[in-house]
């Protein structure tokens, strides 16, 4: 066997270009997904406290953010809706003029190029902050279905390319797949939240999207930190029920289960960077501690990696404009 001095693995990291030659993976804004927040309203937008660089917009501001996200050739838009009024059923998410139904046919209106994905979803829309109906307590997973279908379907009927539910119900898929279906959007893809874990770095998610819940946790839905496994149970009742695409989330705590899901199946695998990740990195940033550029595009790599073809990330327009240079 050869080693050194015969074997000098730093020949090729001499240049940047051999260095560019010989990288094993590469990172395109085709495959970021930008998440945005809209509400009601004109003119509206007002900046995240916990997520330096994100807003909630209106409709007219969100158009702005889109044709960034456009010109900067980004695979699509992930897009949340913070309802004006909160309810029992989370009735906002299937309304024909809720603001994420106006914001889908708005965008497919003035930039029919980029996809348009929209989290499926109830917390957000009920008053308790819940994934799902409230019944003594407990959140009622078959009660529930019927409601996520609903609003997925007017997602779809509004013109959204992509369904994303993020409840982590058992059945939705199949729920939200006969629900389309039976409307007529058979063209309209189901990209699950399938690995999902109830992780600590949604916290600035729940601000942006006033979703937290107002008692309890969602550890009674979504996924254990502590299992693996258990995301590629998750992953194939989804693909049974009709998945045409799975995520796993968080991205950066979940690297192996990205692994483990990119090699247990033949679907496209996306992965969330989710809130938390990104500001961490903005608030290491913001004390010097860390290269804010380049500790985001080292952080997006490693997701790549580990087997995501489809990342979802708020760096998303940052990250193109880096990998333009
Ligand atoms: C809705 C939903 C959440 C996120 C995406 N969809 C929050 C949650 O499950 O509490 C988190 C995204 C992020 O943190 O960036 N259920």
């Amino acid at each position: 066997m050869a080693r050194f001095p015969e074997v000098r693995s730093r020949r090729l990291r001499r240049t940047s270009a051999l260095r560019r030659l010989f990288s094993e993976t590469d990172l395109t804004p085709a495959r970021l997904v930008l998440p945005l927040f809209v509400r009601d309203g004109a003119g509206v937008r007002n900046p995240v406290r916990s997520m330096p660089g994100v807003s909630q917009t209106s409709v007219d501001e969100l158009l702005r953010d889109v044709e960034r996200a456009a010109e900067h050739r980004l695979g699509g838009v992930i897009l949340f809706g913070i309802p004006e009024r909160k309810d029992a059923t989370g009735s906002e998410a299937w309304s024909e003029q809720g603001a994420v139904q106006q914001a889908v046919r708005a965008i497919k209106r003035e930039f029919p190029g980029i996809v348009v994905i929209t989290d499926v979803c109830l917390c957000e829309y009920m008053e308790h902050g819940h994934c799902g109906i409230v019944r003594d307590g407990e959140v009622d997973n078959d009660a529930t279905l019927e409601l996520l279908a609903r609003a997925a379907a007017s997602h779809a009927a509004a013109g959204a390319d992509i369904v994303a539910p993020s409840d982590m119900m058992d059945g939705r898929v199949a729920a939200i797949r006969a629900r389309l279906d039976s409307d007529g959007f058979h063209g309209t893809a189901i990209l699950s939240y399938a690995a999902k874990h109830a992780s600590a770095f949604y916290g600035p998610f729940r601000d942006a999207a006033e979703s937290a819940p107002a008692f309890g946790d969602r550890r009674s839905y979504q996924m254990d930190p502590a299992n693996a496994r258990e995301s590629l149970r998750e992953v194939r009742a989804d693909l049974d029920e009709g998945a045409d695409a799975i995520m796993v989330k968080p991205a950066g705590p979940c690297l192996d289960l990205i692994w483990r899901v990119r090699e247990g199946t033949d679907h496209p695998v996306a992965a969330y960077q989710v809130s938390g990740e990104y500001a961490m990195i903005k608030a290491a940033a913001a004390l010097g501690s860390i290269d804010e550029s380049a500790a985001m595009m080292e952080s997006l790599v490693a997701i790549r990696r580990a087997g995501a073809d489809i990342i979802v990330t708020y760096f998303a327009v940052e990250a193109a404009a880096r990998l333009r240079e």
